[in-house]
């Protein structure tokens, strides 16, 4: 039997193992997916017990997408380009880190019919997950991409990765047509984003990354202002299904049933 994981710090609250193993199930495949909890010093050992084939393939999650890429001996493009990784597989020996957390935020955008094409698109937050949104933003041929995050350092140092970002400071709202919440404020349901949006007229695509609570106040927010929202579900469901098609090279499908996991 295979064995998949997803790593991260914290991980109690993944909900990658339910969804992979409901795929694996229904795919008739002789595979486990688990979630595992470590700390930096374990990665070595990690990837150790992945050459050794004890394990088939890892998921990176929250705060390792970047720190496992000295570990690994390629990168696909998209892992390269935003010095981020959410999946690993052995190739002819070989760690590959690739990256379908871009995939997984271009599909749910695509899914919800949305015009990206010379939008302006503000985005809270500079964490693991913000190079991939930039990266499928370009893609998608946005006009202008804002970054927006408490610790403006963090911010600047996206510029590295991506030089058409612009930074302003935390609480700043310039114009946009797209806002995306990258930050975890939300993941509480009392968590506000203390922003000055209530100018910002109708229109706007108001997008969380957060998919449980289902509704932030930042998606109520929007809402409330007249704008078209989403949570983050699609993106997760994306990115484990390009994950699984990686390792398995098996689309699987998404139906009521996988959506209902992250319910
Ligand atoms: P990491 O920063 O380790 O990659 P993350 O969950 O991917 O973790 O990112 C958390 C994001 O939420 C960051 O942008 C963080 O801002 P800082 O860079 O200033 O830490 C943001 N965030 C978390 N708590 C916040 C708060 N109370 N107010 C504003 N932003 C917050």
């Amino acid at each position: 039997m295979k064995k998949y994981l997803v790593i991260g710090n914290p991980i109690e609250h993944s909900l990658s193992p339910e969804l992979h193993n409901f795929w694996i199930k229904e795919n008739n495949l002789d595979a486990i997916y688990e979630k595992r909890k470590l700390n930096e010093d374990a990665l070595i050992d990690l990837f150790d017990e992945i050459k050794k084939k004890n394990i088939a393939g890892v998921n990176v999650t929250v705060p390792f997408k970047r720190a496992v890429i000295s570990h690994l001996d390629q990168l696909s493009f998209e892992s390269e380009k935003t010095q981020s990784v959410n999946t690993i597989i052995l190739e002819n020996n070989k760690l590959v880190g690739h990256n379908t957390d871009i995939e997984g935020f271009e599909r749910s955008i695509q899914d919800f019919n949305v015009e990206t094409k010379d939008k302006k698109v503000l985005i809270l937050g500079a964490g693991g997950v913000v190079p991939s949104i930039i990266f499928a933003l370009n893609k998608m041929k946005v006009s202008e991409i804002i970054i927006c995050n408490r610790t403006k350092n963090k911010a600047e140092s996206l510029k590295d990765l991506f030089k058409n970002i612009k930074i302003v400071e935390w609480g700043e709202t310039p114009e946009f047509d797209i806002i995306i919440n990258a930050t975890s404020l939300g993941l509480k349901n009392e968590d506000e984003i203390n922003l000055d949006i209530s100018k910002i007229g109708k229109n706007k695509f108001f997008y969380d990354v957060i998919y449980k609570p289902s509704e932030t106040n930042f998606l109520k927010l929007g809402k409330k202002l007249g704008n078209k929202t989403q949570n983050g579900k699609l993106m997760f469901i994306y990115q484990a299904l390009g994950a699984f098609k990686i390792w398995h090279g098996i689309q699987p499908k998404i139906n009521k049933e996988a959506i209902k996991i992250l319910d």
